[in-house]
């Protein structure tokens, strides 16, 4: 209980103030893996990863290490890393495909449907042992949205569609094909992955929508190395958005976003210079997209995060982003590379190119983000430096309401996405059920103007 009441002073997002400690502390930290990590979606990986039966990707739930994994009837499931017999790895590669696994301490083996189907020397050593309880333990829900599994330990959690509610349409923008059929993309390649010294909830709150942070990568902007990027130019500059409103919007259950919306014309704009087959791919994609959504094409993808550790890219470079908690200070990252399934082999080589020299711990414009992330983990476990919260008070009451966009929405830059994702995870470490998780939280712009009536 007092515990709870410390959350709830911590974080008094409707007044911009954080308290430093939910980014360090090792109880904080404790909490998180049982009431956020324990209960919420979380994204595991993608199909396109696992196609054939006995395909088999490692991925992480919290601090655990998950199967992602398809049986012999094509069925996925997400299977817990550990043997039921004393603990070990059953499965210690990142990916690959097998027809069982078999654990490497003492040889009990599992179906790729996580049942044990082997005991060595089970009748001479067991008088009875019922398999079917000692299963590999599987998530309570796992759900496969247009080719991206997401699952839940907690099989009270709402159904994925419901947990996510208005933010789908954003996410979709990045798992949609490019030329609007609904799905399709794939992971292609490996996963990069790489550990960095901060509190996973840095970089979430980062993808929420912090436009506020271009500063930070203002030498690798002027270089010009991104497609949209004008060499000498101060700032980014997108021109696919030159005539775009952007906004920033934020949902129930502390998933945000940072989109854009095109006039009604809805006109493309030409972006890749020389690049004569990525322009005329791009500028196809695009009327297609308009021909078939119409006025929903309008709709233009940046960055977003779902509550609470999965991000995307939504454009350029486009990939999704897990930021797995190892500890209160420490954090390892993954970046899928996504792209369409039937991209042309030499845009999706240049888009492959542009991607590696953005993302990733190589990546140019990843590198400032990491420093800062970095930084501001180390600079915050201080005695002194402890004791000052965070300001989150940026466009705070500046929340406007754009009847196309569901969601509170702001036209201009703000923090209200940090806000409302730190307000989702106040409500996951204080114990709140899942109704008012998912509830519409009322945004304080909107109360103080009906106030004024
Ligand atoms: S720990 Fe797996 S068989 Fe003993
Ligand atoms: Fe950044």
């Amino acid at each position: 209980m007092e515990r709870v009441e410390s959350y709830a002073r911590m974080v008094d997002a409707d007044n911009g103030i954080i308290d430093r400690e939910i980014f360090t502390g090792e109880q904080v930290f404790a909490d998180e893996l049982e009431r956020v990590f324990a209960r919420a979606w979380l994204f595991i990986g993608h199909e396109s990863q696992i196609p054939n039966p006995g395909d088999f990707f490692s991925s992480r739930m919290g601090q655990e290490s998950v199967i992602l994994c398809r049986d012999r009837a094509h069925r996925i499931h997400v299977l817990l890393n550990s043997c039921r017999h004393r603990g070990m790895k059953v499965c210690l590669y990142d990916e690959g495909n097998t027809n069982t696994f078999t654990c490497p301490y003492h040889a009990w083996s599992y179906g790729l449907d996580g049942a044990l189907t082997g005991v060595p020397m089970q009748k001479a050593l067991y008088e009875d042992i019922d398999r079917a309880k000692w299963s590999l333990v599987e998530v309570a829900q796992m759900t496969n949205y247009k080719g991206t599994i997401w699952a839940t330990w907690d099989p009270e959690a709402p159904p994925l569609l419901e947990y996510l509610g208005d933010v789908k349409e954003h996410l979709d923008l990045a798992l949609d094909c490019r030329d609007g059929r609904e799905g399709g993309s794939v992971v292609f390649g490996g996963v990069q992955k790489w550990i960095v010294p901060s509190n996973w909830k840095f970089p979430a709150e980062n993808f929420a929508g912090d436009t506020y942070h271009n500063p930070s990568h203002r030498s690798v902007d002027m270089v010009g190395m991104g497609p949209n990027s004008q060499k000498g130019v101060q700032g980014r500059h997108d021109n696919r958005l030159s005539d775009a409103q952007h906004l920033w919007v934020s949902f129930p259950g502390g998933h945000a976003v940072h989109s854009a919306l095109k006039p009604e014309s809805n006109e493309y704009h030409p972006s890749f210079g020389d690049h004569t087959a990525v322009e005329d791919y791009f500028r196809d994609s695009h009327e297609k997209r308009k021909a078939r959504r119409g006025d929903k094409a309008r709709l233009q993808a940046f960055v977003g995060t779902i509550f609470p550790n999965t991000s995307y890219h939504g454009y350029l470079p486009r990939s999704i982003c897990v930021w797995h908690p190892h500890g209160p200070q420490t954090t390892e990252i993954w970046r899928f590379f996504l792209t369409d399934h039937d991209t042309p082999k030499d845009v999706n080589t240049y888009l492959r190119h542009h991607y590696m020299r953005y993302s990733g711990p190589a990546g140019m414009t990843e590198q400032d983000d990491m420093e800062n992330w970095n930084y501001a983990t180390a600079a915050s476990r201080g005695t002194i430096s402890k004791r000052y919260p965070f300001n989150y008070q940026q466009s705070l009451n500046k929340t406007q309401k754009n009847s196309a966009i569901p969601g509170c929405v702001s036209e201009q830059v703000t923090e209200q996405n940090a806000r409302a994702f730190y307000r989702g995870w106040r409500n996951y470490m204080t114990g709140a059920a899942w109704g008012d998780i998912c509830a519409e939280a009322p945004s304080p712009s909107l109360q103080a103007a009906a106030g004024d009536d």
